[in-house]
């Protein structure tokens, strides 16, 4: 038997297209770009994230010497968010990125690691979250949830199976 697997995602030209809230949210991860500390490989990734209660949360990517003790922006955020807002679940999480001196103008899908920490979220929270995707600058992409990124996923359902 043959089964098939679909997800559906939004895409709009730019960010003009979108809600004041969701505007506001990708502007944050376009300015917070510069915070990143990426000395290694010249990519500089920006997250904002709106919580349920309206709070904003920020992350950067944040690299090392030793490549792989890096952190994306995304889990850089998930990690600001838990220790300052621990019971506050995100709403919407905004993703942007530049080379360094460079422009961006195609959207940033998050890495497998961050998909599979993001879903941790959402499954402790009972909530999806929302993601918008784009470069500094051109289209936009808005996807409804973490899980829609990474069917079949590994959960603690699993190891408890
Ligand atoms: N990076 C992120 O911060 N988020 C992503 O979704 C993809 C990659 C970072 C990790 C590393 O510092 C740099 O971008 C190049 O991979």
């Amino acid at each position: 038997m043959i089964h098939q697997h679909s997800f559906a995602y939004e895409e709009w030209p730019d960010e003009l297209a979108l809600s004041e809230a969701d505007r506001s949210l990708l502007h944050e991860a376009r300015q917070v770009t510069a915070l990143a500390y990426a000395p290694y490989s010249n990519f500089w990734v920006g997250a904002a994230a709106r919580l349920v209660s309206g709070a904003l949360v920020t992350g950067t990517n944040q690299e090392n010497a030793s490549y792989p003790v890096g952190s994306c922006a995304e889990r850089v955020l998930l990690g600001h968010a838990a220790v300052r807002f621990p019971n506050d679940p995100i709403d919407t999480l905004a993703i942007s990125y530049h080379p360094k001196d460079k422009s961006s103008q195609v959207p940033l899908y998050p890495c497998g690691m961050c998909r599979q920490a993001l879903l941790e979220q959402e499954i402790r929270f009972e909530r999806p979250i929302r993601l918008i995707l784009s470069g500094m600058e051109g289209p936009v992409h808005i996807v409804g949830s973490a899980e829609s990124l990474l069917p079949f996923a590994f959960t603690g359902k699993g190891l408890r199976s």
